[in-house]
């Protein structure tokens, strides 16, 4: 049994009273409303994480960070490490989001090394892949997107690669209201899993294959409903707490 997720992304969004108000209002409603074993996660910005970990106390709702450094401490200004984060009380942290690999260039070599800090300190890679309009109507996306997995995952051992979730984030799809169709969500879905088998084996079908792109209360239950989709990371509408839960309701 795959584990099912519901992460939400707030990005560069939210002051810190804003987000301590939709964390409360997330935790009351999710503690109310959510009976199913759907994992719930919040990845606020930096300065968020430290005061959000305590609002989260004895709540099932994890929290999880957007982005790590890939060295380990030093002089590095402005980043934040993977042992940071881990004192700050984060269980996840996302790593390679195309918002970091285009206006941050990450590459995949970097994101291999980010992955493995963050293995180390003990928390969850969130590894995000997903392929621009360009290459999709090139026909090239599914190779790309392998591509990726390759680059950044295919060195772990396998005792790691059990640790990993992976989200598709079609590019086109982020925060522009299209959303990937079922039919494509499921057909990348599970060209990944594929990948991942013909590397890890049978170890690929517990790996948790998060979509996200214009996720939303309407569309979620049908993306969900896909074979190989194990729930969504969230970015618009993670910032409004009837909607996220209502999209952690949609399994
Ligand atoms: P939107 O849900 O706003 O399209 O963003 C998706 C995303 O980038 C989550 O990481």
């Amino acid at each position: 049994m795959r584990k099912k997720i519901v992460a939400g992304n707030w990005k560069m969004n939210l002051t810190l009273e804003a987000g301590r108000i939709l964390t409360s209002e997330i935790v009351n409603m999710v503690a109310d409303e959510v009976k199913s074993d759907v994992e719930v996660i919040i990845n606020p910005p930096f300065p968020h994480l430290h005061p959000t970990a305590s609002l989260l106390e004895g709540s099932k709702v994890k929290l999880g960070a957007q982005n790590c450094s890939e060295h380990e401490s030093g002089a590095y200004t402005g980043e934040v490490s993977v042992a940071m984060l881990q004192s700050f009380g984060s269980d996840y942290v996302i790593i390679g989001h195309s918002e970091r690999r285009e206006y941050f260039s990450e590459d995949n070599a970097q994101l291999a090394k980010k992955v493995d800090g963050a293995l180390k300190a003990g928390l969850t890679p969130i590894f995000c892949c997903g392929e621009t309009l360009e290459t999709r109507e090139s026909g090239a996306h599914f190779e790309f997107v392998c591509n990726q997995l390759t680059e950044s995952l295919f060195h772990l051992s396998e005792a790691d690669f059990k640790k990993i979730v992976v989200a598709y984030e079609p590019i086109w799809a982020i925060g522009t209201g299209v959303t990937a169709s079922t039919e494509q969500a499921q057909e990348m879905h599970e060209k990944i899993r594929t990948h991942l088998k013909s590397k890890y084996g049978s170890a690929a079908d517990s790996c948790s294959l998060l979509y996200g792109g214009s996720c939303k209360p309407t569309n979620a239950k049908e993306l969900f409903a896909c074979a190989d989709v194990d729930g969504g990371l969230i970015g618009g509408a993670s910032l409004k707490s009837r909607d996220f839960v209502d999209i952690v309701k949609s399994f």
